[in-house]
């Protein structure tokens, strides 16, 4: 499972590049709006510190509108995917967008049957959403689960992105349902290198190295 960040903050991609782990980036108009910056001024930055996919989010909510602005953003850098929300309009501009090799993400996805139709559309990825699933009772990461299960069995190529993850137990979860990639906040990223036994292993062995050269 590849590792993508979910944040439009520059320095939280960059610290974690730094650790080797980070393969793709996914925003949206949310975490872009938090970032404080604009959305031409974070992308770029952002497909420059990351070799794999940077997925930037398109803000129309028609066909023409959406694959016009995917036309544009597609200019900034050769990983840029396009983010495309799992509407009706969202499916015919991902039709035309897949036809020019250009790759979408289809986002907001919540249930198989968007997700097939997504691939069928042309979709390079799909990023069904645990988190909110789990807000309404449901079982997000058994979504993902699904899906990847689904594409296998029609030999779907199109690559499932676990999104909307909110702690260190849907990453784990989601490392067991075979998803090709897991996009997580930087919250989650910190917490994922913790672990009490490790601080107190090394502790220990600093300590036992100290006193092993009285
Ligand atoms: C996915 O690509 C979205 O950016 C993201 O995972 C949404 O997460 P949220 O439900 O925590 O906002």
């Amino acid at each position: 499972m590849k590792i993508f960040m979910d944040t439009a903050n520059v320095e939280e991609i960059a610290k974690f590049v730094d650790w080797g782990v980070v393969y793709g980036v996914t925003t949206n108009p949310s975490l872009i709006a938090k970032s404080g910056r604009t959305q031409a001024e974070v992308i770029p930055e952002i497909a420059k510190l990351v070799a794999g996919p940077v997925s930037a989010e398109v803000i129309s909510t028609e066909c023409d509108g959406m694959v016009e602005e995917a036309r544009k953003l597609v200019k900034i850098a050769d990983n840029i995917v396009i983010k495309i929300p799992c509407i009706p309009e969202g499916l015919k501009a991902v039709k035309i967008l897949s036809a020019e090799g250009i790759k979408t993400n289809v986002t907001l996805v919540f249930s198989m049957a968007q997700a097939l139709l997504a691939a069928r559309a042309g979709a390079s990825y799909v990023s069904p959403f645990i988190g909110r699933l789990d807000d309404i009772g449901e079982n997000g990461v058994q979504l993902v689960e699904n899906i990847v299960k689904a594409f296998k069995l029609y030999g779907i190529t199109t690559e499932v992105i676990a999104a909307s993850i909110r702690n260190l137990e849907h990453v784990e979860k989601v490392m067991l349902t075979g998803c090709q990639i897991a996009t997580i906040p930087t919250k989650v990223l910190e917490q994922m290198i913790v672990h009490p036994l490790t601080d107190k292993g090394l502790a220990q062995f600093m300590a036992d190295y100290k006193n092993s050269l009285k």
